[in-house]
């Protein structure tokens, strides 16, 4: 699922950004730039994030 149009983001590269470290939507901005040119994309990217956040802690449990 496309997640940013500007940017070419789908949710499986947010999903790897949190891999890569990412824990919030600033992380997120800076290593994808989701959210960062109209901002359209930035309610979805945070509920993106939000889901593999949880995916992640749930691994790590
Ligand atoms: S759709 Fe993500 S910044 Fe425009």
């Amino acid at each position: 699922m496309i997640v940013c149009i500007c940017h070419g983001i789908n949710d499986k590269a947010i999903h790897q950004a949190v891999a890569d470290g990412a824990c919030t939507m600033s992380d997120l901005a800076c290593q994808t730039g989701v959210g960062t040119c109209c901002g359209k994309c930035t309610d979805c990217a945070k509920s993106v994030l939000d889901d593999a956040l949880g995916a992640t802690f749930a691994q790590a449990a």
